[in-house]
Protein backbone atom coordinates (compact mmCIF):
# COMPACT_ATOMS: atom_id res chain seq x y z
CA UNK A 1 0.00 0.00 0.00
CA UNK A 2 0.79 3.54 -0.57
CA UNK A 3 3.01 5.22 2.61
CA UNK A 4 0.92 5.25 5.59
CA UNK A 5 0.60 3.68 8.72
CA UNK A 6 -1.86 1.73 10.46
CA UNK A 7 -5.46 3.09 10.53
CA UNK A 8 -5.91 5.14 14.01
CA UNK A 9 -8.15 4.02 16.86
CA UNK A 10 -8.62 0.13 15.09
CA UNK A 11 -6.82 -1.53 17.69
CA UNK A 12 -9.32 -2.29 20.21
CA UNK A 13 -8.27 -1.46 23.22
CA UNK A 14 -9.81 2.07 23.37
CA UNK A 15 -5.69 3.59 22.49
CA UNK A 16 -5.74 5.97 18.91
CA UNK A 17 -3.46 7.47 17.12
CA UNK A 18 -2.66 11.41 17.13
CA UNK A 19 -4.63 11.46 13.88
CA UNK A 20 -7.68 10.04 15.41
CA UNK A 21 -10.57 12.06 15.80
CA UNK A 22 -11.65 11.83 19.06
CA UNK A 23 -15.01 9.89 20.05
CA UNK A 24 -14.79 10.98 23.80
CA UNK A 25 -18.35 11.81 25.25
CA UNK A 26 -16.92 13.18 28.82
CA UNK A 27 -18.69 16.19 29.28
CA UNK A 28 -20.88 16.64 26.07
CA UNK A 29 -24.89 17.00 26.14
CA UNK A 30 -27.21 14.87 24.79
CA UNK A 31 -28.23 15.77 21.38
CA UNK A 32 -32.05 16.74 20.99
CA UNK A 33 -34.85 15.92 18.65
CA UNK A 34 -34.89 17.35 15.67
CA UNK A 35 -37.26 20.39 15.19
CA UNK A 36 -39.60 22.30 12.69
CA UNK A 37 -38.64 25.59 12.45
CA UNK A 38 -40.82 28.34 9.82
CA UNK A 39 -38.92 30.89 8.81
CA UNK A 40 -41.02 34.20 7.74
CA UNK A 41 -39.70 36.61 4.82
CA UNK A 42 -37.14 38.46 6.66
CA UNK A 43 -36.47 36.03 9.49
CA UNK A 44 -33.22 36.13 11.41
CA UNK A 45 -32.00 32.48 12.48
CA UNK A 46 -29.54 31.10 14.53
CA UNK A 47 -27.85 28.53 13.49
CA UNK A 48 -24.98 26.57 15.58
CA UNK A 49 -22.56 23.56 14.53
CA UNK A 50 -21.49 22.22 17.91
CA UNK A 51 -20.52 18.61 19.66
CA UNK A 52 -22.92 16.36 21.47
CA UNK A 53 -23.40 12.98 22.81
CA UNK A 54 -25.27 10.91 20.21
CA UNK A 55 -26.71 7.07 20.22
CA UNK A 56 -26.37 5.93 16.30
CA UNK A 57 -27.11 2.97 17.07
CA UNK A 58 -29.69 3.92 19.68
CA UNK A 59 -28.32 2.58 22.64
CA UNK A 60 -24.44 4.21 23.21
CA UNK A 61 -24.02 7.53 22.86
CA UNK A 62 -20.75 8.95 20.98
CA UNK A 63 -19.33 11.90 20.52
CA UNK A 64 -20.91 13.25 17.30
CA UNK A 65 -21.75 16.74 15.53
CA UNK A 66 -25.31 18.45 15.46
CA UNK A 67 -26.98 21.60 14.63
CA UNK A 68 -28.27 23.40 17.34
CA UNK A 69 -28.04 20.15 19.30
CA UNK A 70 -30.00 18.17 17.25
CA UNK A 71 -29.36 15.27 14.87
CA UNK A 72 -30.66 15.31 11.85
CA UNK A 73 -30.34 19.64 12.74
CA UNK A 74 -33.71 21.47 12.14
CA UNK A 75 -35.56 20.74 9.14
CA UNK A 76 -36.11 24.52 7.85
CA UNK A 77 -39.41 25.41 6.66
CA UNK A 78 -39.87 28.30 4.00
CA UNK A 79 -42.28 29.69 1.96
CA UNK A 80 -40.64 29.75 -1.73
CA UNK A 81 -39.77 33.55 -2.68
CA UNK A 82 -39.04 34.27 1.09
CA UNK A 83 -35.24 36.32 2.07
CA UNK A 84 -33.86 34.87 5.33
CA UNK A 85 -30.58 35.40 7.08
CA UNK A 86 -28.81 32.86 9.12
CA UNK A 87 -26.46 33.79 11.98
CA UNK A 88 -24.18 30.68 11.98
CA UNK A 89 -21.51 30.14 14.85
CA UNK A 90 -19.06 27.37 14.49
CA UNK A 91 -18.86 25.79 18.45
CA UNK A 92 -16.86 22.97 16.28
CA UNK A 93 -13.18 21.95 16.78
CA UNK A 94 -13.39 21.93 13.04
CA UNK A 95 -13.58 24.33 10.88
CA UNK A 96 -16.55 24.31 8.58
CA UNK A 97 -19.39 26.20 6.63
CA UNK A 98 -22.83 25.92 5.82
CA UNK A 99 -24.20 25.00 1.59
CA UNK A 100 -27.12 24.73 1.03
CA UNK A 101 -27.90 21.99 -1.38
CA UNK A 102 -30.18 22.53 -4.20
CA UNK A 103 -30.83 26.25 -3.44
CA UNK A 104 -30.81 28.90 -6.57
CA UNK A 105 -29.15 31.36 -3.84
CA UNK A 106 -25.92 34.34 -4.54
CA UNK A 107 -22.50 32.30 -5.26
CA UNK A 108 -21.30 34.17 -1.88
CA UNK A 109 -23.09 32.21 0.53
CA UNK A 110 -22.93 28.86 -1.02
CA UNK A 111 -20.87 27.80 1.59
CA UNK A 112 -18.03 26.47 -0.65
CA UNK A 113 -14.50 26.55 0.83
CA UNK A 114 -12.59 28.91 -0.95
CA UNK A 115 -14.65 29.87 -3.67
CA UNK A 116 -17.71 31.31 -1.98
CA UNK A 117 -16.09 31.82 1.68
CA UNK A 118 -13.42 31.23 4.13
CA UNK A 119 -13.63 28.44 6.20
CA UNK A 120 -15.52 29.89 9.47
CA UNK A 121 -12.97 29.07 12.01
CA UNK A 122 -13.64 27.52 15.35
CA UNK A 123 -15.01 29.75 17.67
CA UNK A 124 -16.34 32.12 14.61
CA UNK A 125 -19.28 33.20 12.80
CA UNK A 126 -20.77 34.05 9.02
CA UNK A 127 -24.07 35.53 8.21
CA UNK A 128 -25.66 33.85 5.52
CA UNK A 129 -28.42 35.54 3.39
CA UNK A 130 -30.52 33.22 2.07
CA UNK A 131 -32.97 33.10 -0.76
CA UNK A 132 -35.51 30.56 -1.59
CA UNK A 133 -36.67 30.90 -5.75
CA UNK A 134 -37.98 27.32 -5.96
CA UNK A 135 -40.22 24.99 -4.30
CA UNK A 136 -39.63 21.48 -3.13
CA UNK A 137 -36.78 19.61 -1.05
CA UNK A 138 -33.54 20.60 0.19
CA UNK A 139 -31.08 19.89 2.70
CA UNK A 140 -27.82 21.58 4.46
CA UNK A 141 -24.36 20.38 5.21
CA UNK A 142 -20.72 21.06 5.88
CA UNK A 143 -19.22 21.97 2.46
CA UNK A 144 -15.46 20.53 4.13
CA UNK A 145 -14.59 17.35 5.28
CA UNK A 146 -18.40 16.10 4.26
CA UNK A 147 -16.77 12.89 4.93
CA UNK A 148 -16.68 13.28 8.41
CA UNK A 149 -18.72 16.48 9.46
CA UNK A 150 -21.48 15.87 7.56
CA UNK A 151 -21.52 11.94 8.73
CA UNK A 152 -21.01 12.82 12.21
CA UNK A 153 -24.67 14.52 12.22
CA UNK A 154 -23.94 17.60 10.41
CA UNK A 155 -27.11 17.55 7.87
CA UNK A 156 -30.63 18.94 8.20
CA UNK A 157 -33.71 19.21 5.45
CA UNK A 158 -35.49 22.65 3.90
CA UNK A 159 -38.76 22.38 2.51
CA UNK A 160 -39.85 25.52 0.43
CA UNK A 161 -43.57 25.27 -0.06
CA UNK A 162 -44.90 27.01 -3.42
CA UNK A 163 -47.98 28.24 -1.98
CA UNK A 164 -48.49 29.59 1.84
CA UNK A 165 -52.07 29.22 2.53
CA UNK A 166 -52.13 25.82 0.48
CA UNK A 167 -55.90 24.08 1.02
CA UNK A 168 -55.47 20.24 2.33
CA UNK A 169 -52.19 18.88 2.37
CA UNK A 170 -51.23 15.07 2.99
CA UNK A 171 -49.24 14.84 5.95
CA UNK A 172 -45.38 15.37 5.80
CA UNK A 173 -42.85 13.20 7.21
CA UNK A 174 -38.93 14.35 6.43
CA UNK A 175 -36.87 11.21 6.65
CA UNK A 176 -33.49 11.65 6.29
CA UNK A 177 -31.57 8.44 5.25
CA UNK A 178 -27.93 7.95 6.40
CA UNK A 179 -25.70 4.99 7.14
CA UNK A 180 -22.68 4.44 9.41
CA UNK A 181 -19.51 2.57 9.99
CA UNK A 182 -20.35 1.71 14.23
CA UNK A 183 -17.64 -0.11 15.91
CA UNK A 184 -18.59 -2.41 18.78
CA UNK A 185 -19.44 0.64 21.05
CA UNK A 186 -21.30 2.62 18.85
CA UNK A 187 -18.63 4.90 17.90
CA UNK A 188 -17.32 6.00 14.53
CA UNK A 189 -13.71 6.54 13.57
CA UNK A 190 -12.34 9.30 11.11
CA UNK A 191 -8.81 10.38 10.88
CA UNK A 192 -7.79 14.02 10.87
CA UNK A 193 -5.72 14.85 8.14
CA UNK A 194 -7.63 12.76 5.22
CA UNK A 195 -10.62 10.99 3.94
CA UNK A 196 -10.31 7.34 4.16
CA UNK A 197 -12.36 4.45 2.64
CA UNK A 198 -11.55 6.86 -0.80
CA UNK A 199 -12.39 4.19 -3.25
CA UNK A 200 -15.56 3.52 -2.89
CA UNK A 201 -17.08 5.63 -0.34
CA UNK A 202 -17.49 5.23 3.46
CA UNK A 203 -20.44 2.39 3.04
CA UNK A 204 -22.14 2.34 6.65
CA UNK A 205 -22.53 -1.29 8.94
CA UNK A 206 -25.73 0.96 10.00
CA UNK A 207 -28.47 2.02 8.04
CA UNK A 208 -30.01 5.27 9.81
CA UNK A 209 -33.45 7.06 9.49
CA UNK A 210 -33.28 10.50 11.10
CA UNK A 211 -29.74 9.59 13.08
CA UNK A 212 -31.58 6.71 14.58
CA UNK A 213 -31.14 3.23 13.33
CA UNK A 214 -35.23 2.32 12.44
CA UNK A 215 -38.12 4.85 12.35
CA UNK A 216 -41.83 4.27 12.96
CA UNK A 217 -44.88 6.63 12.67
CA UNK A 218 -48.73 6.02 13.21
CA UNK A 219 -51.64 7.50 11.44
CA UNK A 220 -54.74 6.66 10.67
CA UNK A 221 -56.19 4.07 7.51
CA UNK A 222 -56.65 5.18 4.59
CA UNK A 223 -54.31 8.43 4.98
CA UNK A 224 -52.02 9.76 2.62
CA UNK A 225 -48.60 10.29 4.23
CA UNK A 226 -45.93 12.44 2.04
CA UNK A 227 -42.59 11.54 2.57
CA UNK A 228 -39.66 13.46 2.23
CA UNK A 229 -36.60 11.63 1.62
CA UNK A 230 -33.39 12.79 1.73
CA UNK A 231 -30.39 10.50 0.75
CA UNK A 232 -27.45 11.86 3.17
CA UNK A 233 -25.02 9.18 3.43
CA UNK A 234 -21.79 9.38 2.29
CA UNK A 235 -21.55 6.41 -0.83
CA UNK A 236 -24.26 4.88 -0.66
CA UNK A 237 -27.45 4.62 -2.58
CA UNK A 238 -30.61 3.76 -1.29
CA UNK A 239 -33.28 1.45 -3.57
CA UNK A 240 -36.46 1.82 -1.40
CA UNK A 241 -39.39 -0.47 -1.55
CA UNK A 242 -43.41 0.35 0.65
CA UNK A 243 -44.51 -3.02 1.15
CA UNK A 244 -47.82 -3.01 1.85
CA UNK A 245 -49.21 -0.04 0.88
CA UNK A 246 -52.22 0.63 -1.05
CA UNK A 247 -50.80 2.84 -3.36
CA UNK A 248 -46.88 4.47 -3.88
CA UNK A 249 -46.67 7.89 -5.74
CA UNK A 250 -43.42 9.86 -7.01
CA UNK A 251 -44.31 13.39 -6.69
CA UNK A 252 -41.02 15.63 -7.00
CA UNK A 253 -37.11 14.95 -7.02
CA UNK A 254 -34.72 16.64 -5.85
CA UNK A 255 -36.32 20.57 -6.18
CA UNK A 256 -38.57 19.63 -8.39
CA UNK A 257 -42.26 18.42 -8.83
CA UNK A 258 -42.99 16.08 -12.05
CA UNK A 259 -45.54 17.03 -14.40
CA UNK A 260 -47.63 14.90 -12.52
CA UNK A 261 -48.22 12.26 -9.92
CA UNK A 262 -46.38 9.07 -11.03
CA UNK A 263 -46.81 5.80 -9.62
CA UNK A 264 -43.56 3.63 -8.07
CA UNK A 265 -43.81 0.61 -10.09
CA UNK A 266 -40.73 -1.26 -8.59
CA UNK A 267 -38.82 1.30 -5.92
CA UNK A 268 -37.38 4.41 -5.54
CA UNK A 269 -33.23 4.78 -5.99
CA UNK A 270 -31.98 7.90 -4.31
CA UNK A 271 -28.02 8.42 -4.15
CA UNK A 272 -26.11 10.54 -2.35
CA UNK A 273 -27.71 14.12 -2.60
CA UNK A 274 -30.69 12.86 -4.42
CA UNK A 275 -34.21 13.95 -2.62
CA UNK A 276 -37.46 12.04 -3.79
CA UNK A 277 -40.59 12.93 -2.15
CA UNK A 278 -43.11 10.16 -2.50
CA UNK A 279 -46.94 10.00 -1.51
CA UNK A 280 -47.81 6.79 0.80
CA UNK A 281 -51.67 5.57 0.72
CA UNK A 282 -52.09 3.27 3.86
CA UNK A 283 -54.15 0.38 3.91
CA UNK A 284 -57.12 0.45 6.46
CA UNK A 285 -55.37 -2.07 8.48
CA UNK A 286 -51.72 -3.15 9.54
CA UNK A 287 -48.33 -1.25 8.20
CA UNK A 288 -46.31 -0.37 5.31
CA UNK A 289 -42.76 -1.53 5.37
CA UNK A 290 -39.80 0.91 4.54
CA UNK A 291 -37.03 -0.85 3.21
CA UNK A 292 -33.66 -0.38 1.35
CA UNK A 293 -34.15 -3.81 -1.02
CA UNK A 294 -31.04 -4.27 -3.15
CA UNK A 295 -28.43 -6.66 -4.54
CA UNK A 296 -30.87 -9.32 -2.54
CA UNK A 297 -30.63 -7.83 0.38
CA UNK A 298 -33.63 -6.24 2.27
CA UNK A 299 -33.12 -3.98 4.93
CA UNK A 300 -35.68 -2.83 7.01
CA UNK A 301 -35.63 1.22 7.79
CA UNK A 302 -38.86 1.52 9.51
CA UNK A 303 -42.74 1.77 9.14
CA UNK A 304 -45.93 3.54 8.55
CA UNK A 305 -48.25 2.02 10.88
CA UNK A 306 -52.06 2.36 11.10
CA UNK A 307 -53.13 3.68 14.38
CA UNK A 308 -56.79 3.40 15.81
CA UNK A 309 -57.88 6.90 14.92
CA UNK A 310 -59.56 6.66 12.28
CA UNK A 311 -61.07 9.65 9.33
CA UNK A 312 -57.98 10.17 6.96
CA UNK A 313 -57.18 13.98 7.84
CA UNK A 314 -55.64 14.75 4.78
CA UNK A 315 -56.38 15.24 1.13
CA UNK A 316 -57.13 11.74 -1.22
CA UNK A 317 -55.70 13.11 -4.00
CA UNK A 318 -52.24 14.92 -4.16
CA UNK A 319 -52.79 18.59 -4.45
CA UNK A 320 -52.62 19.72 -7.79
CA UNK A 321 -51.11 22.79 -8.30
CA UNK A 322 -47.50 22.33 -7.59
CA UNK A 323 -47.73 19.88 -10.31
CA UNK A 324 -48.85 22.77 -12.52
CA UNK A 325 -46.48 25.03 -12.15
CA UNK A 326 -43.83 22.15 -12.92
CA UNK A 327 -45.37 21.30 -15.77
CA UNK A 328 -44.89 25.29 -17.39
CA UNK A 329 -41.36 25.71 -16.13
CA UNK A 330 -40.31 22.39 -17.63
CA UNK A 331 -41.30 23.48 -21.12
CA UNK A 332 -38.74 25.41 -21.20
CA UNK A 333 -35.59 22.74 -20.54
CA UNK A 334 -37.89 20.77 -23.22
CA UNK A 335 -37.15 22.67 -25.74
CA UNK A 336 -32.94 22.99 -25.30
CA UNK A 337 -33.29 19.57 -26.55
CA UNK A 338 -32.90 20.59 -30.15
CA UNK A 339 -30.02 21.94 -28.96
CA UNK A 340 -26.16 20.67 -29.69
CA UNK A 341 -24.18 19.28 -26.61
CA UNK A 342 -21.92 21.54 -25.14
CA UNK A 343 -19.81 19.75 -22.49
CA UNK A 344 -19.15 15.97 -22.04
CA UNK A 345 -17.78 14.79 -19.14
CA UNK A 346 -15.85 11.66 -18.51
CA UNK A 347 -15.80 10.24 -15.00
CA UNK A 348 -12.52 8.42 -14.36
CA UNK A 349 -10.33 6.86 -11.93
CA UNK A 350 -6.52 7.34 -11.35
CA UNK A 351 -4.41 4.56 -9.43
CA UNK A 352 -0.67 4.53 -9.57
CA UNK A 353 -0.84 1.57 -8.17
CA UNK A 354 -2.39 -1.12 -9.52
CA UNK A 355 -4.49 -3.02 -6.65
CA UNK A 356 -5.64 -5.85 -8.47
CA UNK A 357 -8.91 -5.27 -7.50
CA UNK A 358 -11.54 -7.09 -10.10
CA UNK A 359 -14.02 -4.57 -12.15
CA UNK A 360 -16.71 -6.75 -13.30
CA UNK A 361 -18.77 -3.16 -13.45
CA UNK A 362 -21.91 -3.56 -11.91
CA UNK A 363 -23.71 -0.13 -13.01
CA UNK A 364 -24.49 0.06 -9.31
CA UNK A 365 -22.24 -0.99 -6.11
CA UNK A 366 -24.82 -1.56 -3.50
CA UNK A 367 -22.21 -2.20 -1.27
CA UNK A 368 -18.20 -2.71 -0.80
CA UNK A 369 -18.11 -6.78 -1.68
CA UNK A 370 -16.36 -7.99 1.64
CA UNK A 371 -13.45 -8.81 -0.20
CA UNK A 372 -12.40 -5.15 -0.71
CA UNK A 373 -13.43 -4.09 2.96
CA UNK A 374 -9.74 -3.34 4.19
CA UNK A 375 -8.54 -2.16 0.86
CA UNK A 376 -11.69 0.40 0.57
CA UNK A 377 -11.50 1.36 4.37
CA UNK A 378 -7.73 2.40 4.55
CA UNK A 379 -7.56 3.94 0.80
CA UNK A 380 -6.97 8.08 0.80
CA UNK A 381 -6.35 10.35 -1.89
CA UNK A 382 -2.92 9.87 -1.16
CA UNK A 383 -3.43 6.53 -2.95
CA UNK A 384 -5.45 7.50 -5.72
CA UNK A 385 -7.21 10.36 -8.14
CA UNK A 386 -10.94 10.64 -8.72
CA UNK A 387 -11.24 12.10 -12.14
CA UNK A 388 -13.88 14.36 -13.79
CA UNK A 389 -12.75 15.18 -17.70
CA UNK A 390 -13.70 17.57 -19.91
CA UNK A 391 -13.48 15.64 -23.33
CA UNK A 392 -13.93 18.81 -25.77
CA UNK A 393 -10.59 20.21 -23.25
CA UNK A 394 -9.37 17.43 -22.39
CA UNK A 395 -9.15 19.34 -18.50
CA UNK A 396 -9.31 17.50 -15.37
CA UNK A 397 -11.32 18.23 -12.04
CA UNK A 398 -9.89 21.81 -10.69
CA UNK A 399 -8.56 22.85 -14.48
CA UNK A 400 -12.45 22.51 -15.33
CA UNK A 401 -14.10 25.76 -15.73
CA UNK A 402 -15.80 26.75 -18.91
CA UNK A 403 -18.50 29.51 -19.44
CA UNK A 404 -22.17 29.37 -20.42
CA UNK A 405 -24.07 32.16 -21.42
CA UNK A 406 -26.51 33.59 -18.86
CA UNK A 407 -30.32 32.84 -19.57
CA UNK A 408 -29.22 29.89 -21.55
CA UNK A 409 -29.78 26.38 -21.59
CA UNK A 410 -26.79 24.25 -22.06
CA UNK A 411 -26.83 20.21 -23.07
CA UNK A 412 -24.12 18.00 -21.05
CA UNK A 413 -23.62 14.49 -21.76
CA UNK A 414 -21.59 12.82 -18.18
CA UNK A 415 -20.23 9.59 -19.73
CA UNK A 416 -19.51 7.20 -16.46
CA UNK A 417 -17.12 5.35 -18.09
CA UNK A 418 -16.93 1.36 -17.82
CA UNK A 419 -13.15 0.76 -18.16
CA UNK A 420 -11.75 2.55 -15.48
CA UNK A 421 -9.50 1.18 -12.72
CA UNK A 422 -12.53 0.73 -10.85
CA UNK A 423 -15.96 1.71 -12.68
CA UNK A 424 -19.10 2.60 -9.78
CA UNK A 425 -21.66 5.24 -10.03
CA UNK A 426 -21.24 8.79 -9.48
CA UNK A 427 -23.77 11.01 -8.20
CA UNK A 428 -22.87 14.18 -9.83
CA UNK A 429 -24.40 17.32 -8.43
CA UNK A 430 -24.35 21.30 -10.46
CA UNK A 431 -24.28 24.10 -7.71
CA UNK A 432 -26.36 27.35 -8.71
CA UNK A 433 -28.31 25.80 -11.24
CA UNK A 434 -30.90 23.76 -11.84
CA UNK A 435 -31.32 20.89 -14.41
CA UNK A 436 -33.52 18.46 -16.34
CA UNK A 437 -32.36 14.59 -16.44
CA UNK A 438 -33.23 14.01 -20.16
CA UNK A 439 -32.24 10.32 -20.80
CA UNK A 440 -29.66 7.89 -19.42
CA UNK A 441 -28.39 5.40 -22.42
CA UNK A 442 -30.03 7.18 -24.74
CA UNK A 443 -33.43 6.22 -22.98
CA UNK A 444 -35.88 9.24 -22.39
CA UNK A 445 -36.29 9.46 -18.70
CA UNK A 446 -39.89 8.78 -17.40
CA UNK A 447 -40.32 11.45 -14.67
CA UNK A 448 -38.58 14.77 -15.57
CA UNK A 449 -38.24 17.48 -13.10
CA UNK A 450 -36.09 20.21 -11.94
CA UNK A 451 -32.78 18.57 -10.36
CA UNK A 452 -29.62 19.36 -8.83
CA UNK A 453 -27.97 15.86 -8.61
CA UNK A 454 -27.77 13.05 -10.61
CA UNK A 455 -27.25 9.52 -10.94
CA UNK A 456 -24.71 8.28 -13.35
CA UNK A 457 -24.53 4.46 -13.36
CA UNK A 458 -21.17 2.72 -13.85
CA UNK A 459 -20.76 2.40 -17.78
CA UNK A 460 -23.87 4.97 -18.61
CA UNK A 461 -24.35 8.09 -20.26
CA UNK A 462 -26.53 11.01 -19.19
CA UNK A 463 -28.36 13.71 -20.58
CA UNK A 464 -28.93 16.57 -18.86
CA UNK A 465 -30.13 20.22 -19.85
CA UNK A 466 -28.64 22.97 -17.81
CA UNK A 467 -30.44 26.46 -17.05
CA UNK A 468 -28.23 28.73 -16.84
CA UNK A 469 -30.15 31.42 -14.38
CA UNK A 470 -27.35 32.03 -11.48
CA UNK A 471 -24.26 33.78 -12.18
CA UNK A 472 -21.17 32.95 -10.72
CA UNK A 473 -18.88 30.41 -10.98
CA UNK A 474 -19.70 27.45 -9.65
CA UNK A 475 -18.80 24.11 -8.54
CA UNK A 476 -19.52 20.38 -9.72
CA UNK A 477 -18.80 17.70 -8.02
CA UNK A 478 -19.24 13.60 -7.34
CA UNK A 479 -21.63 13.77 -4.20
CA UNK A 480 -19.78 10.67 -2.36
CA UNK A 481 -17.77 11.97 0.49
CA UNK A 482 -14.83 10.51 -0.30
CA UNK A 483 -14.65 11.01 -4.07
CA UNK A 484 -14.99 14.82 -3.53
CA UNK A 485 -12.26 14.58 -1.43
CA UNK A 486 -10.73 12.46 -3.57
CA UNK A 487 -10.68 15.72 -6.40
CA UNK A 488 -14.03 15.34 -7.99
CA UNK A 489 -14.97 18.30 -8.62
CA UNK A 490 -14.46 20.76 -11.23
CA UNK A 491 -15.82 24.49 -11.97
CA UNK A 492 -18.55 26.20 -14.47
CA UNK A 493 -18.98 30.23 -14.97
CA UNK A 494 -22.46 31.37 -15.96
CA UNK A 495 -22.29 34.96 -17.01
CU1 LIG B 1 -24.58 18.70 -1.20
CU2 LIG B 1 -21.35 20.52 -3.08
O1 LIG B 1 -22.93 19.58 -2.12
CU1 LIG C 1 -17.98 9.49 -7.22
Amino acid sequence: MAGHGTMPGMDGDGAVGSDAVSTSVTGLSASRPTEDVRLLNGSVFALKAEVVAHAFDGKNPTRAFAYNGQVPGPTLRVVQGASVTVDFTNALPYATSVHWHGIRLAQRFDGVIPDSQPAVAPNDSFRYELVFPDEGLYWYHPHLREDLQQDLGLAGAIVVKGDPGGGSRPQERVLMLDDAVLDARGAMRFQESAADHALMGRYGNTLLVNGRPSWSDAFPGGERVRLLLVDAANARPFRLTFTGATSVDLVALDGGFLAAPTPVVDAVVLSPGERATVDVVLPASGSVEIAHDAAGVRRVLGDLRVGSSGDPGGPSAAPAAPHERARASLAAAEAARAQAIATTWELDLKMPHAMGMGTDAEPIEWDVPESMGPQNMQMTARDLTWVIRDTGTGAENEDINATYALGSFARFRIRNLDDSMHPMQHPIHLHGQRFVVEDTDGVANPTPAWKDTVLVPAGSEVTIAVEMANPGTWVFHCHIAEHLESGMMGRFTVA
